[in-house]
């Protein structure tokens, strides 16, 4: 089971003024548990005035980098992010759990692909590992990548990105969208929408050859680009998603009243295994499976509890719970009966979860 190590800070540069480049070092021989996938993020773990706050940052590093690297947006007002921005330092220990994450599919270096990647704004994290990731190890693959941005100056890593592409000529392209700053082509300025994808795919984007895309930066620009891409006859499996925070909040909890909530029909007997110990416990059916084995001292995985980030998967294998809300987990994990357990409460009176599988 995943567990929160330490790591030195060995770096810390801006990319623009809003955003920090980290590189991080495991240190206390736990090296090998930070090996990533490209596309992967880490979840850390600070205190704030008494409070634990996690939160996960994608590995914007590349596999043949030798370099374990996230990149940090300041959110206005954020809590996490404006501390990394500000007050880490060179020198400086975190805490983090080992990458996670399937924001990604397999390289293959005898692939000849063409791969399509979108990014809104600090979205470009995973996408940067995965691009850098194909290009070195898919000598035969193509990337373009489009980059969506208020302006100039929000734009992360952009001289990496045309470094990048002078390296990779023929290879990598790269398709800088504006919100605000007008461009020479009026269609690289404004919004990412469905119908600005269904231009770019007419003139400068070869859809019809393109293998897999995928998407990171806020919701409704996913939305429509994915709106887009499945009208241009790419299907589900074909396209990766990457959530950093949902517009959504999950649906309201099930009410139950007070004697209800004493009744034993409310009642159900769960058994959590984690790092190889079960504990059955009795919990209340307006509960969730994470916050249940959390109140029963159990030390289970979670980050965002909001059914985005996939930290706290579990495995059902027995009885039924309901997901209420779920980001992260795509249809043939839920069908193997995997469940973020921040979003799922029993629906039957015996539940059997594993969190090890
Ligand atoms: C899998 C995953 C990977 C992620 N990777 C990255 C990454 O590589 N780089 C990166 O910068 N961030 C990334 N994030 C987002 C990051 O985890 C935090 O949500 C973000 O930094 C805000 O945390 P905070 O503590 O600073 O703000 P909080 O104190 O949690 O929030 C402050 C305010 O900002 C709003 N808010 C929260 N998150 C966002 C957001 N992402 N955009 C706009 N408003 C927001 C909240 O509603 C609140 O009003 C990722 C998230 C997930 C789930
Ligand atoms: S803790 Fe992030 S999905 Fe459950």
């Amino acid at each position: 089971m995943a567990r929160f190590h330490d790591l030195k800070v060995t770096d810390i540069h801006k990319t623009i003024r809003d955003a920090v480049v980290v590189t991080l070092k495991p240190v206390n021989g736990s090296a090998a548990e930070f090996d990533f996938i490209q596309g992967q993020y880490l979840t850390f773990r600070r205190d704030f005035d008494g409070e634990e706050l996690r939160r996960s940052y994608s590995i914007c590093a590349g596999k043949d980098e030798g370099i374990l690297q996230v990149g940090i947006k300041r959110v206005e007002g954020g809590a996490f992010s404006t501390w990394a921005n500000t007050d880490l330092k060179v020198g400086d220990t975190v805490q983090a759990m080992p990458p996670m994450g399937s924001f990604h599919t397999a390289i293959d270096p005898a692939a000849e692909k063409q791969y399509l990647g979108f990014a809104g704004g600090s979205g470009i994290t995973p996408v940067l590992s995965i691009l850098k990731t194909t290009l070195t190890r898919e000598p035969r693959s193509r990337f373009t990548l489009v980059y969506a941005n208020k302006g100039v100056n929000t734009i992360m890593f952009r001289e990496e990105l045309e470094d990048l592409k002078n390296l990779n000529m023929g290879r990598l392209n790269v398709i800088h969208i504006l919100e605000t700053d007008a461009q020479e082509i009026e269609l690289f300025t404004g919004l990412v929408t469905q119908e600005k994808c269904a231009e770019l795919f007419a003139r400068w984007i070869d859809i019809r050859n393109t293998d897999t895309a995928f998407i990171c930066g806020p919701e409704p620009m996913m939305l429509g680009i994915a709106a887009a891409l499945r009208a241009h006859g790419l299907e589900d499996r074909q396209i990766k998603f990457e959530l950093f925070a949902s517009a959504q909040p999950g649906r309201i909890k099930r009410k139950v009243s007070d004697t209800d909530t004493a009744s034993q029909a409310n009642r159900t007997k769960a058994s959590i295994t984690l790092d190889g110990a079960t504990q059955t416990i009795t919990m209340p059916k307006d509960q969730s499976i994470l916050d249940a084995a959390l109140d029963n001292a159990m030390d289970a995985p979670f980050a965002c509890k909001a059914g985005v980030c996939s930290t706290c998967r579990c495995r059902v294998l027995k009885g039924d719970v309901e997901m209420v809300a779920n980001h992260a987990l795509e249809d043939y994990e839920v069908e193997k009966g995997y469940v973020l357990s921040c979003q799922a409460y029993p629906l039957t009176d015996t539940v059997v979860v594993d969190y090890d599988q």
